[in-house]
């Protein structure tokens, strides 16, 4: 039986802008598990659900995502970019996310970005968050920067966690676990050998490679048992999945 975790990453963002509502709410129709999407901070210190630090490539906008506020990231359209149906589609929240998974149960892996003298604020703020809408159960908060997790794991400990990493590290298990003291490992694919894999999951630690967009790499990572997998085309990984388990 495979039960490998599909997560939509950025949501549903080979048919939809990413990181907007219409791709989260796509995954979940298509019937992913979960969906990841990119965290960081606006001037005014609101979490705000945008990919890069800076506003040109997916916005209508100009400059840094942090040098504009909630409300003026707000107007600005996520959609447009992508195909004018979608101009109307807005820079989400993480509260309107958060509120939007309370109602259907999507697992969300948070990936924590924006910058490293940000790190306390990040915590202070998305953390009290997460649990006043109790789903720490639901969420894993990732990062590029492994620095940010290890203080989340401090800040809180039940919260699962995962280190991205985009190079093959010598000892994965021992910098996961003893290092950092997270619980997940997302690799960039393919930089995983199968008897790695298969030692990581043995010893305890989740693993999920990313951005998985062919059949044969999800079928792959389904069968080594991946705890997840990230991919643009959610659609693709369940039927992957569905004929797996036939
Ligand atoms: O969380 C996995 C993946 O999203 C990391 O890379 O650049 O797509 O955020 P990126
Ligand atoms: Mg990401």
């Amino acid at each position: 039986m495979i039960n490998t975790a599909i997560f939509a990453h950025r949501g549903a963002s080979k048919f939809f802008p990413e990181n907007t509502m219409s791709a989260f709410e796509a995954a979940h129709l298509y019937g992913a598990d979960g969906i990841e999407f990119d965290v960081q901070l606006s001037k005014d210190l609101v979490p705000v659900v945008i990919h890069d630090t800076t506003l040109e490539r997916t916005t209508n906008g100009l400059g840094k995502v942090s040098s504009y506020t909630v409300e003026q990231l707000k107007s600005l359209s996520a959609g447009e970019w992508f195909g004018p149906r979608f101009k109307d589609e807005a820079i989400p929240t993480l509260e309107e996310v958060l509120i939007w998974a309370s109602e259907n149960g999507m697992k969300l892996n948070i990936e924590l970005k924006g910058a490293i003298h940000q790190r306390n604020h990040v915590i202070q703020t998305i953390i009290p968050l997460i649990k006043d809408y109790q789903l720490i159960d639901k969420v894993i908060l990732s990062s590029f920067d492994h620095r940010v997790i290890y203080q989340a794991i401090q800040h809180t400990p039940e919260i699962e966690t995962a280190v991205i990493v985009t190079a093959a590290l010598h000892d994965p298990e021992a910098y996961v676990k003893r290092i950092v003291g997270a619980r997940g490992y997302h690799f960039l694919s393919p930089l995983l050998l199968e008897e790695e894999a298969r030692d990581l999951i043995k010893s305890g630690v989740n693993i999920r490679p990313y951005t998985v967009n062919e059949r044969d790499q999800l079928a792959i990572y389904m069968k080594w048992g991946c705890q997840g997998v990230f991919t643009d085309d959610p659609k693709l990984a369940i039927e992957v999945r569905e004929q797996l388990n036939c």
